[in-house]
């Protein structure tokens, strides 16, 4: 049975601050590098919720909307934007047709921002995919009655997800959307990336590499003369953790580093022919600017940088070998024009509609 979700008084909103500030900074629009690509993704959702309600002021059935992977609930955030512009929710009362909006994600720190942020709207609903008693982890399937999703929005998900887990979950996407249904998804990192793009999480690949070989003393000398000259006390904090780091921590991290950024991106032929068997659409390649702080606000998104670099125990020394090495090192690789500290960074936009038949 669905139970509703609601954060328990434990939980921490650190992380999910963190997120939010990624994606907004100080303002209550996105931030440069996702404003483009979560228009573009929410724009095609209006158009399709529009047709939708057309149908539904004569049928009167309900609308049912789900957002897989909400985390802070960015997306949802800026669907509702959108749809009070154009004045759904009142059209809807007025007709008496009834809207939900179900929220989806693990109970962590994100979500518990999102239900901040969210809770108020009568027609959201949160929903954990793990059982909080059993520790079981819900499938779509046993969430929702087959064909009785109008529109599913996973927004930046995609790339988090190991290739297994992704098939089994378009399978379920499959199971649950109404034939004629809409799959909206979006993602940062999946590749290839165009020659002069970039993917979102390749300069923090390059810096767990050059994190472990700093560790396990595999850098150049000059590399190592060179940190050690811009930071000295940092530089013999490094030695510190050098010394006392075991192989279990290592293998630990290792671990760790996987669930946390795939190691291979997954390509986008790959997400397409797993869509294919029971999907109609396309996918759009869309750049935007990802600046140095763009790139360093994500990377120290706690759950980012605790889970990949856990080799490095103590934070504020993790956050400054992140700082020194994405600064100098890391960051100058994938700028094209030394003025400009950015990079294009190369989004996936996947508009798929459910096969009729
Ligand atoms: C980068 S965040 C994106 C959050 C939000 N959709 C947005 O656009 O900001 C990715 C979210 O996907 C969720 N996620 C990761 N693996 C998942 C899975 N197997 N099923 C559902 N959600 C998952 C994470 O918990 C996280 O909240």
């Amino acid at each position: 049975m669905l139970v509703k979700w609601i954060p328990s008084h434990l939980e921490n909103l650190e992380d999910g601050d963190a997120l939010h500030h990624f994606l907004y900074g100080e303002f209550a629009t996105p931030r440069e590098w996702c404003r483009k690509i979560t228009d573009f993704l929410l724009d095609k959702a209006v158009l399709d919720l529009q047709n939708r309600l057309q149908e539904r002021l004569i049928t009167k059935k309900p609308i049912h909307i789900v957002d897989f992977g909400s985390g802070t609930g960015f997306a949802v955030i800026e669907l509702i934007k959108k749809l009070e512009l154009i004045g759904f929710f009142k059209i809807c009362l007025e007709n008496n047709i009834k809207i939900n909006l179900f929220l989806l994600d693990f109970p962590h720190s994100w979500f518990a921002k999102g239900y901040q942020l969210l809770h108020s709207y009568p027609f959201i609903k949160f929903y954990s995919l793990k059982d909080l008693q059993t520790g079981k982890i819900h499938s779509l399937k046993d969430l929702f009655i087959e064909q009785s999703i109008d529109l599913l929005i996973a927004s930046m998900v995609f790339h988090l997800l190991p290739l297994k887990t992704l098939s089994d979950i378009i399978q379920d996407f499959d199971f649950v959307l109404k034939k004629g249904g809409l799959l909206l998804w979006n993602s940062p990192d999946i590749g290839p990336a165009l020659p002069g793009s970039e993917l979102l999480h390749d300069p923090n690949r390059k810096l767990r590499t050059m994190v472990l070989n700093l560790l396990k003393n595999e850098l150049e000398h000059s590399t190592i003369s060179k940190i050690r000259s811009i930071d000295e006390k940092l530089f013999e904090k490094i030695n510190q953790v050098k010394k006392h780091i075991t192989q279990e921590e290592f293998a630990e991290g290792s671990a760790l580093a996987k669930l946390q950024i795939l190691e291979m991106p997954t390509s986008h032929e790959t997400i397409t022919h797993l869509l294919s068997q029971s999907f109609n659409g396309n996918i759009t390649l869309i750049n935007s600017p990802m600046t140095e702080r763009d790139s360093l606000d994500l990377i120290s998104i706690p759950a980012n940088h605790r889970h990949y670099l856990f080799e490095i125990k103590n934070e504020k020394t993790r956050l400054n070998i992140i700082q020194l090495l994405m600064h100098h090192f890391i960051l100058p690789q994938f700028y094209r024009d030394k003025d400009h500290r950015q990079f294009n960074l190369q989004w996936t936009l996947g508009v798929f509609k459910r096969n009729k038949d």
